[in-house]
């Protein structure tokens, strides 16, 4: 266990939060809190259960609880005590005690001040060592913080959780106010400080008491936390208690005496990963493609084959995307078939958005099992969702992660083929030898990576540039690029199918889908959105014969690295 600490007086020098938590002691503030008789005893125990059901279902490396206090929430997370704890407190007294009394492999307890984590956290070397951080506040901290440093602190966990990690916030439900009062504060005056029930020490409208020795608490509800987020831009969606166990993305949820807050973590720097995956998460984004390419798949499609065909080429603009679309994914599966020859196999789909072509798969019967892993948490909400309207049989083939594709929780050679649809050209520049080391990693020897993806010419011209910032992007991959750096990680047989006069035909054909559907008021995206997405898809109509290659990519996991030749 751990001893370090960040500098303990420039802690205390702080904030004035620190004078009334010093004077708390660890006995008063546990017996208060966690007696079976406490109105919080519950909640601390539901809270724990969400905190390891979390821990579950996502790929977290490290829990991390922001206002640890005497240890209560991060010390009995028995069943995911595997995973590296820290827990940082601003009371040197409270982390003391924790460090005395939780002495568990992997829990480490730091001095620290919430508002100063993100330097401490890169200090300690934390930043290289964990990917994706559950950052956690429970138990109403957060507002028990001064209101002036509020801000900071979400900010700071945000960062440290960083694009694949996440936060959770909770806070004592507003609605439960009187319960709290009746129930907790004048039971625990010896904690709390005396108080009557004149305005002079509650606020039930607001849901605050102040006592007489200045202890204060706030209650919030959902909507006062949704305005609060909102003001420190942060769009957060409230969600019934029934369906919040999956949503993966910001929201918010009741649960008895507790409001449950997840947020997405933002990274330090903020990454292109991060603004892939706050694009595709964003309202207008979700709204445009639902609307304009369908609610399946979101990718580039086979017009020549479309207009090909004399029947559909006269279908209305809208139906000509979303056929044109599933050529393509006809095209990859008779790459599968020709590799794999009917054989069912375990499949991963590297940034598989709405998740259509993985149900294809399992629906044709070609799955063992299939994982789908996007980055935006409402893409992947999307996939679970529509996977709800399939057969039992796809429902146990498929699932769905909120995981980066560099980074997944599949275990090493777990795959026999990886696939992805144009999601790779999100990961930025220098970044696709992790996307071909982690499909490297997944499969097993012999299996394949069969991909689209948008890629520059190797001979583009410098114009080529706008085409990149329309998704904040600074420079593309190269057919040749991927190749180079596929033999280098142990990938053979690599080829190149070249689809890209499509490029430029599925941009006009979504630039005039988009136009006359918000014509006709369709579809609902800010007019900022709207001109934005207008002038990009117009200069990737226009640009594309010149500056971009597309089409399918294939490459082989080699058993030895002296295999890497392009032969079958
Ligand atoms: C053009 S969409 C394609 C979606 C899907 N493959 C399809 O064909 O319908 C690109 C997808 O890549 C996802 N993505 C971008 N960066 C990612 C990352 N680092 N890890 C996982 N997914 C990512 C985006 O969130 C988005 O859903």
């Amino acid at each position: 266990m751990s001893t370090t600490t960040m500098d303990p007086k420039s802690v205390l020098d702080s904030h004035d939060e620190t004078e009334l938590w010093k004077a708390l002691s660890v006995d008063a503030w546990k017996k208060s809190v966690l007696n079976e008789d406490s109105v919080f005893h519950d909640l601390y125990v539901d809270t724990r259960r969400r905190i390891i059901d979390a821990c579950k279902s996502h790929k977290f490396d490290v829990i991390v609880e922001v206002g640890c206090g005497t240890g209560e929430v991060i010390s009995h997370l028995e069943e995911v005590s595997h995973i590296p704890r820290i827990g940082i407190d601003i009371n040197p007294t409270f982390v003391e005690h924790c460090q005395t009394v939780y002495k568990q492999p992997n829990l480490e307890f730091h001095v620290g001040d919430a508002t100063k984590i993100v330097q401490w956290w890169m200090d300690m070397g934390y930043d290289k060592l964990y990917k994706s951080p559950f950052l956690v506040c429970p138990n109403n901290t957060i507002m028990i913080m001064p209101r002036e440093i509020r801000d900071e602190v979400i900010c700071n966990m945000r960062s440290i959780a960083s694009t694949e990690g996440r936060c959770l916030i909770t806070f004592w439900n507003g609605r439960m106010f009187a319960h709290g009062v009746m129930g907790f504060y004048k039971k625990n005056s010896e904690l709390c400080g005396e108080f009557d029930l004149s305005p002079r020490h509650i606020n039930w409208e607001e849901g605050s008491i102040e006592t007489s020795t200045s202890y204060k608490s706030e209650w919030l509800k959902s909507e006062d936390i949704k305005v609060w987020m909102s003001s420190i831009l942060i769009e957060v969606s409230i969600i019934s208690p029934e369906t919040a166990a999956t949503p993966e993305i910001n929201h918010l949820a009741e649960y008895g005496m507790g409001v449950y807050l997840w947020l997405n973590g933002t990274g330090i720097p903020e990454d292109a990963m991060s603004s892939a995956r706050d694009y595709y998460d964003s309202k207008d984004a979700q709204e445009f493609y639902s609307t304009v390419w369908g609610k399946n798949n979101t990718h580039v499609g086979r017009y020549d084959l479309v207009e090909a065909n004399q029947e559909l080429s006269k279908l209305p603009i809208t139906d000509k995307v979303r056929k044109a679309q599933l050529f393509h994914e006809d095209a990859l599966i008779s790459k599968i078939h020709k590799y794999y020859d009917g054989t069912k196999v375990r499949c991963l789909d590297m940034g598989c958005g709405y998740g259509g072509f993985l149900r294809t798969l399992a629906k044709r019967g070609l799955l063992w099992s299939g994982v789908g892993v996007d980055i935006s948490g409402r893409m992947i909400d999307a996939a679970r969702e529509n996977t709800t309207e399939d057969s039992e049989k796809v429902k146990t083939t498929v699932e769905f992660l909120r995981e980066s594709y560099m980074n997944t929780s599949i275990p090493d050679e777990g795959m026999d083929l990886c696939v992805s649809i144009d999601a790779f050209l999100h990961v930025g520049p220098g970044q696709h030898d992790a996307v071909l080391k982690e499909a490297w990693r997944v499969l097993r020897p012999g299996g394949r990576l069969i991909f689209s993806d948008i890629v520059a010419r190797p001979d583009a011209p410098p114009e080529s540039k706008v085409l990149y910032e329309r998704i904040g992007l600074t420079a593309f991959a190269t057919v040749p690029g991927y190749f180079e750096k596929a033999k280098l990680y142990g990938f053979g047989s690599c080829k190149f199918e070249d689809h890209s006069s499509n490029v430029s035909l599925h941009y006009g054909n979504v630039l005039n889908a988009f136009e006359d559907l918000y014509g006709q008021g369709k579809v609902e995206v800010s007019e900022e959105f709207k001109v934005k997405m207008c002038d990009g898809l117009k200069k990737w109509r226009d640009l594309a014969p010149s500056c971009i290659q597309w089409g399918i990519i294939s490459m082989r996991k080699v058993e030895q690295m002296s295999d890497c030749s392009d032969s079958e």
